[in-house]
């Protein structure tokens, strides 16, 4: 019998619903090439198109891609101002794509950080795509965890203070709907490239039960099947939440 291919080995009704993704490797890619970190950066957006629309085409319903984070803003000043440029770029050349592929943009981070003309451009693509609903693709940038959170507690104290939130209903949900990804789903998958195993800053809160997948390949070599390679690992996992096999039920 003919070898099934990854793709076709993919359980379409497990498909993890958010996939989060720390693209990483892009610099040591380059380097590895004799080439400056940004080439690597550049080459980065094929991969960041190939699993957009692998993610879409299987019917995964959030992707969020760590672009940009509030650490980054620390790199020496060429790169963080050619990372922007980039960004400014792809947005715009990938806008049309988008919409063919009805693909909704969303961003998350202190985006006011950003350099204006790459706000406008975002807040151009995140309008121009908002009724798109076969997936949602979350861009996180200038983002870090505790930065939101820190907004998070921020804003839930000040509504306690007004008189507008008691204190004794604060629950998950009150955390949850307080932070960028309100009414996301939280991601069941999280991939790591370029051999790093670390969080690195990246959705600390939403990540709490995700399954940790971390590949070696550098982030401009990631492909379709690297994703597909992703999902199958994810699926042959047992996910228990704290419980014991016996009892997990097939659904
Ligand atoms: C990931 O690749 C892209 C960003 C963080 C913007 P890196 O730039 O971190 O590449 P390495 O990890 O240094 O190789
Ligand atoms: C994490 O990668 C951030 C992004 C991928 C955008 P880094 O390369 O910045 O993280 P560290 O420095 O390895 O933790
Ligand atoms: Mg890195």
């Amino acid at each position: 019998m003919e070898q099934k291919s990854l793709k076709d080995q993919i359980d379409l009704n497990k498909l993890p619903e958010h996939i989060a993704i720390i693209m990483d490797g892009n610099g040591r890619w380059a380097k590895n090439q004799g080439k400056e970190r940004v080439y690597g950066h550049h080459n980065g957006v094929k991969s960041v198109r190939e699993v957009t629309e692998a993610g879409a085409e299987l019917g995964v319903k959030y992707m969020t891609l760590y672009a940009f984070s509030t650490e980054n803003w620390n790199r020496p000043q060429a790169e963080v101002t050619a990372l922007m440029a980039l960004l400014i770029h792809t947005i715009k050349d990938e806008l049309p794509t988008l919409n063919k592929n009805k693909i909704r943009l969303q961003a998350i981070g202190n985006l006011s950080m950003l350099p204006e003309d790459a706000q406008t451009e975002l807040q151009e693509a995140i309008d121009g795509t908002k009724d798109n609903d076969r997936m949602t693709l979350v861009l996180a940038l200038s983002y870090s965890a505790k930065w939101e959170i820190i907004e998070a507690v921020k804003d839930i104290a000040s509504r306690a203070k007004n008189g507008e939130l008691d204190i004794t209903d604060i629950d998950e949900n009150t955390i949850s709907n307080a932070l960028n990804t309100k009414g996301m789903p939280d991601p069941e998958l999280m991939i790591r490239t370029s051999g790093e195993t670390r969080i690195s800053n990246f959705l600390l809160w939403q990540l709490a039960y995700a399954e940790l997948y971390f590949t070696r390949t550098f982030w401009p070599d990631f492909r379709k099947q690297h994703l597909y390679e992703a999902i199958l690992n994810f699926q042959n996992r047992e996910r228990r939440f704290g419980m014991i096999s016996e009892q997990l039920v097939e659904e």
